[in-house]
């Protein structure tokens, strides 16, 4: 509740202001959009989680060489549960994920603002349908999603100085209504899909969290080119499950995602424990799904040899079809508050994984000695030889005092973006590739960057390939902009 975690709560449209350095000509027109969670009261008056909030982007429309636009928006939703007129003002009691860490009296907590809803005469709220995705925005088959793992994807249309709310997206009834035996009606959707570039197909994981954070089912959607969701199926799973299946990792054969050792209990809420707990004796293991697999029949799981928590996939390599190795930004252990990005959250290692198909099995090595998150590559190849991250130098700690660039093959630090006054917080890099670029580093780096000393922010554009210092074009942005989450480039076209 402190810092470049506080919310603001002015939107901002279309502010033009001129920065230092060019913008290159092939991102002029485009838009940068950069999702978060951003509370529309406050301060907040029940437990609060700093992954909890409204979905604000932050748009950032190059519009010539040296100047841009800025505009911040809520998804302005526009449901029958929110109330859009206490913007700034102290929150009522809600009930939100810092709640289930409070043991029993989070039940106590959702049946009394169950009560209340229905004493205001509110239709029962979807649990699915509480409000659009704060994670990250994703575009596919020509429609865009506020999206996060915890709800139905919601739809908005993105234009330069504007987020319109289309609302809640359930793949031509698909994700509606669905049967009994298939968990509640409403199913969701993920912040991480994988695209395979080459045949644009969409693919995801997803869970329904129930209202104290049981899990209904595991399931597995693979979307055509066309926008339509052609399989579905439920994947099993082991009880108590994982709390969290965040990000994928893709080969040209298959999908993979990583069941971590933090799991989650309802139980424990009982006996006024956190719902999410890590289990050291559970080791993580992955599970590989072919990407033409009909039913879950064709599913499976390879355990690792050791305990760990994954948010982010980073990137994958294949030596042969038998071989594959996944990178990951890898926690050897994870406080069961879950504090994503604080102070005291563990440290995280680059770390790669082979699998070997044949046999079974997972080597593991860390390959940095760097803390890094907020992983990033060059989205047009399954295989990359690059990946950027951010980067807590050597000790863990708040967000990023640097981005780096590292060559997988050779497992070393090939670049390296800090702040020459020391006045920076990065939040998370994103590649671009150039227009027409056919070599994988082909491209520029975009963060918002923090400067805590003037509590401000700047926009930056880097050159993905010298990796130099020296951005490409940086503009101080009219307002500070919180901590996020992630971010997409729409190219002008
Ligand atoms: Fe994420």
């Amino acid at each position: 509740m402190e810092g470049n975690w506080v919310p603001v709560h002015t939107e901002l449209k279309g502010i033009e202001i001129d920065g230092k350095g060019e913008i290159p000509d092939d991102l002029i027109g485009g838009i940068y959009a950069r999702a978060g969670p951003n509370l529309k009261c406050w301060p907040p008056s029940n437990r609060h989680h700093a992954f909890n909030g409204e979905a604000m982007l932050h748009l950032v429309h190059p519009t010539s060489t040296n100047t841009i636009k800025y505009t911040n928006q809520w998804v302005h939703e526009n449901l029958p549960h929110q109330d859009w007129s206490n913007v700034g003002e102290e929150c009522p009691p809600t009930f939100g994920y810092a709640d289930l860490n409070a043991g029993g009296w989070a039940i106590a907590r959702f049946l009394i603002l169950m009560i209340k809803n229905k004493l205001k005469g509110f239709p029962p709220i979807s649990r699915e349908k509480v409000q659009a995705g704060t994670t990250s925005v994703v575009h596919h088959a020509g429609k865009t999603f506020a999206a996060s793992e915890a709800f139905q994807p919601y739809q908005i249309k993105i234009d330069s100085e504007s987020v319109e709310p289309l609302g809640f997206y359930d793949f031509d009834g698909e994700l509606s209504n669905r049967p009994a035996t298939s968990g509640p009606p409403d199913g969701v959707f993920t912040a991480h899909p994988a695209i395979d570039p080459k045949t644009g197909e969409l693919f995801y994981i997803s869970t329904n969290p129930m209202p104290l954070g049981e899990m209904s089912y595991l399931d597995f959607g693979r979307v055509d080119r066309a926008g339509k969701l052609a399989t579905y199926f439920h994947i099993p799973y082991r009880i108590p499950t994982a709390s969290f299946y965040h990000d994928l990792w893709q080969t040209e054969d298959y999908i993979i995602f990583v069941d971590t050792s933090l799991r989650k209990d309802p139980a424990r809420i009982k006996k006024f424990e956190t719902l999410s707990y890590f289990n050291a004796s559970f080791n993580m293991r992955f599970g590989i799904i072919p990407k033409r697999a009909k039913s879950a029949d064709e599913v499976f799981y390879i355990d690792t040899n050791t305990p760990g928590h994954i948010w982010h996939s980073v990137a994958t390599r294949k030596i042969h079809s038998a071989k594959i190795i996944l990178y990951a930004a890898k926690f050897k252990n994870y406080a069961n508050l879950v504090p994503i990005h604080l102070q005291c959250e563990d440290p995280s290692f680059l770390t790669k994984f082979e699998i070997d198909l044949k046999a079974n099995t997972v080597k593991e090595t860390i390959i940095l000695e760097n803390v890094v998150e907020r992983p990033t590559r060059n989205p047009n190849f399954i295989y990359n030889k690059f990946a950027y991250l951010r980067s807590e130098g050597l000790e863990s700690r708040e967000m990023g005092m640097e981005l780096i660039k590292v060559d997988l093959e050779t497992e070393k630090i090939v670049g390296k973006i800090s702040c020459t006054n020391k006045d920076c917080i990065f939040n998370e890099p994103l590649f671009i590739p150039r227009a027409g670029s056919l070599e994988e580093d082909d491209g520029y780096i975009m963060d918002i960057v923090y400067h805590p000393r003037s509590e401000s922010s700047s926009y930056f554009i880097w050159n993905a390939t010298s990796f130099e210092e020296t951005p490409l074009f940086s503009a101080e942005l009219p307002q500070r902009v919180p901590y996020g989450v992630h971010g997409i480039w729409f190219s002008k076209e």
